[in-house]
């Protein structure tokens, strides 16, 4: 099979790209490096039967010769983590929106199955948890700018299911939930290899509001196979599927988690949202999936805990020389 993975050179679609490249399949990456690193794919360049576009996804003529050639498209590329959303709201607003807009519409010219990565953040502040993929969603206003991040990628959900309704396109929509793992940076304020990267240096984590907030990590490796099993599923055409771990931690806890098993001396300072974030900032304060769907569709579940994930997320920081 032939590949082509948008954002390819980020966290997790460069984990995607391996996973297909180890099982003999060819691979395409389409990346713009806003976010995502050379790095992250560097050790691939050469291999026969990978190509990597240093280019923006949204690119109709790079993208209609990529389509043309592909037997299905994972959609990845994308601005993420809410600092980025929240100090640069345009270029954000415009990462999300423009490229799916080009892909979706060269999949149906071409009619190429096509897989979105949308995000946990669409559920917005729903207390119902666990968070069904057909719950109803409460957002915040458009005055607070983080949310832009989950209306666009909701946008984006609905461009994917209109083409399908329209032109019988297969589409696949998973949000995924706080994937964590080797090759995260925490550069946009993602919190675990932010944790671990101060952790590491002996200095203070910097652990947002009362702390009290919980969230659920994921494995990067166990939402690849998640992806994969999506996007071979017949069944999961036209779904919006949760992939993510159900088990939840509040904030201060993971801070202390990691302390110990980073066997550091670092400290947990308290910051307000307003600090970190600016005025009118909103949080949510649990984030917990439905799993159901993804057991029944496609027979999924998280394997790695918690503390594993740490531990991987520390060796690789230490022997990565990264951030
Ligand atoms: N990591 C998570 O916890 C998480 C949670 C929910 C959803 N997601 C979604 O998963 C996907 C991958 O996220 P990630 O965590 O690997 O982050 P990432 O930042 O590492 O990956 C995104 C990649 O897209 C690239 N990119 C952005 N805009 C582009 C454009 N216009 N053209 C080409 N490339 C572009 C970036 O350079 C980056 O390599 C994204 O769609 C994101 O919204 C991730």
């Amino acid at each position: 099979m032939n590949y082509l993975i948008t954002g390819g050179a980020g966290f997790i679609g460069s984990h995607l790209a391996e996973y297909y490249l180890r099982r003999g399949d060819r691979v395409s990456i389409v990346d713009d490096l806003s976010t995502g690193a050379w790095q992250n794919v560097a050790q691939l360049d050469g291999d026969p039967n990978f190509k990597a576009y240093i280019s923006d996804a949204a690119d109709l003529a790079l993208m209609e010769r990529e389509i043309r050639e592909a037997d299905f498209v994972f959609h990845l590329a994308s601005s993420v983590g809410v600092k980025l959303i929240v100090s640069q709201p345009v270029e954000s607003i415009r990462r999300i929106v423009r490229p799916t807009e080009t892909i979706v519409d060269l999949c149906a010219k071409y009619r190429k199955p096509v897989l979105l990565t949308s995000t946990s953040e669409t559920y917005g502040k729903s207390e119902a948890t666990p968070f069904r993929e057909d719950m109803d969603v409460t957002l915040g206003p458009s005055c607070k700018n983080r949310w832009a991040y989950a209306i666009a990628k909701l946008l984006d959900e609905f461009y994917l299911l209109a083409m399908r309704d329209q032109t019988s396109l297969p589409v696949f929509i998973v949000r995924l939930f706080n994937v964590v793992g080797p090759r995260q940076t925490g550069s946009y304020g993602m919190v675990l290899p932010r944790f671990v990267s101060a952790a590491l240096k002996g200095e203070p984590l910097q652990v947002c509001g009362t702390g009290e907030q919980t969230r659920c990590f994921s494995s990067v490796f166990d939402i690849v196979e998640g992806l994969a099993r999506v996007g071979s599923t017949p069944e999961a055409a036209g779904e919006v599927v949760n992939l993510g771990s159900d088990e939840e931690i509040s904030i201060v806890d993971l801070a202390k988690r990691v302390i110990a098993l980073c066997d550091s001396s670092s400290t947990i300072v308290y910051k307000s949202y307003d600090e970190v974030y600016g005025p009118n900032f909103d949080d949510m304060r649990r984030r917990v999936p439905s799993l159901e769907k993804a057991r029944r569709l496609i027979g999924w579940d998280p394997k790695r805990s918690l503390d594993e994930i740490i531990v991987e997320t520390r060796d690789w920081l230490k022997t990565s020389g990264r951030d």
